[in-house]
């Protein structure tokens, strides 16, 4: 079933409510999920229909609604090797789609989501070119996961979008039943951390 975009088209303001009703899963049962069996969901038939769309992934148990609206995740706090990602929100004939909705979560270097505040969480949109930004740090895996940064994307009047992004050279990737090479960021050293790059593509209609 198709959702609306959250944003309200007369005065542009996010009502994440929307956003956050159409995404709720029991966590009980995403737990159930990502402990027993790194289970892939089904891709809805909007993603189904064309093999270049961004494949879903779960959203695993620590997802929190509300997150604060920014594109740098980088507070006091937060330690671990910087990571500038950058990237497009495109439809598969490649042109942009502007102002989706971009949330970001994801555990600090040690493994470890915050359940209790919004740590290394953040929401932002793209802007009219389909472009967003996100400095953050590289996550470290916890067990039974290779390392990953989980999303959640929405474009204007599409389905949102549920997958994880994998960094390329990890051992653990083999070992995950999660991973799936689709969803590897491009990523490079740099003096101050790592850059890296994905682009999210959807079957729009
Ligand atoms: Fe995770």
């Amino acid at each position: 079933m198709l959702k609306r975009h959250p944003i309200d088209e007369k005065n542009q303001l996010l009502t994440r409510r929307n956003f956050l009703a159409v995404s709720f899963v029991s966590p009980a049962a995403l737990k159930l999920a990502a402990l027993g069996g790194l289970v892939a969901l089904s891709p809805t038939p909007a993603c189904a229909d064309d093999d270049d769309v961004t494949p879903r992934n779960i959203e695993g148990p620590f997802y929190k609604p509300r997150s604060p609206r920014r594109a740098s995740l980088l507070e006091k706090g937060v330690k671990g090797t910087k990571l500038l990602l950058t990237g497009r929100v495109l439809a598969t004939n490649r042109s942009p789609i502007a102002r989706a909705m971009l949330d970001f979560w994801q555990a600090d270097s040690d493994g470890v989501y915050d359940n209790d505040g919004y740590r290394l969480r953040g929401h932002q949109f793209a802007d009219d070119s389909g472009r967003y930004s996100l400095e953050t740090v590289v996550p470290g895996p916890y067990f039974p996961r290779t390392p990953h940064i989980h999303v959640k994307v929405q474009a204007p009047n599409q389905p949102i979008l549920t997958t994880q992004l994998f960094l390329p050279g990890e051992a653990r990737n083999r070992f995950d039943g999660l991973f799936k090479p689709a969803l590897l960021m491009a990523v490079r050293d740099t003096e101050s951390g790592k850059e890296a790059t994905f682009d999210f593509v959807f079957a729009t209609r």
